[in-house]
């Protein structure tokens, strides 16, 4: 059975790395079982699609995350946008992961998600971009890099071609993500 993930997911999220990793971990990829998939509201579209896939859902209210974990060995951020309190941290042993669409350190922090993140790294007219898997602190998109996968920005891209690219970067990068921090341990 291995080692217990926990997903967390954002309240408009559609949940697609939430899929990649219970799909990795289903497959032998990442040698751990999906056991909760978690959202701060009923509406999210991710837990509907995690209810299809089989995997057990739950909600919570606020200050409720840090007993709703209570079991999980890892937790897994998928477009969750809140900051996670220190509490939760601490209580984790920092075994919690997040992924971000672009290349930390650069494009990063409050406010940079989905469309905007794209935006910024197509304004800066920066050749490349890619996404960050991370290890997860008290600060936005700070912490360790654990993998981070690249590819171009083309001349004529949008944010939505451009975060189409990264996105099918993303379903690669977390489930390696997750594996190699549970092969170190
Ligand atoms: C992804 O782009 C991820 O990098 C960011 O939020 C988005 C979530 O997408 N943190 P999805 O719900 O996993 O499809």
């Amino acid at each position: 059975m291995g080692p217990k993930v926990a997903i967390l997911v954002g309240k408009y999220g559609r949940g697609s790395n939430m899929e990649a990793l219970v799909r990795a971990m289903r497959s032998g990829q990442v040698q751990a079982s999906p056991w909760l998939v978690l959202a701060g509201s009923d509406s999210a579209p991710a837990l509907t699609l995690a209810r299809e896939l089989g995997v057990t859902t739950r909600t919570f209210g606020p200050s409720e995350l840090a007993q709703a974990v209570v079991g999980a060995d890892w937790l897994c951020l998928a477009g969750y946008l809140s900051l996670i309190p220190a509490v939760v941290i601490e209580q984790m042993g920092g075994r919690i992961l997040n992924i971000h669409p672009a290349l930390l350190p650069k494009f990063g922090g409050k406010g940079m998600y989905g469309s905007h993140v794209h935006e910024a790294v197509i304004r800066s007219g920066e050749r490349e971009s890619g996404c960050t898997v991370h290890r997860v602190t008290a600060q936005y998109d700070e912490g360790e890099i654990i993998v981070q996968l690249r590819c171009p920005v083309q001349q004529n891209d949008t944010p939505e071609t451009l975060a189409a690219r990264v996105l099918a970067l993303e379903h690669k990068a977390y489930p390696m993500a997750l594996a190699q921090v549970l092969s170190d341990g």
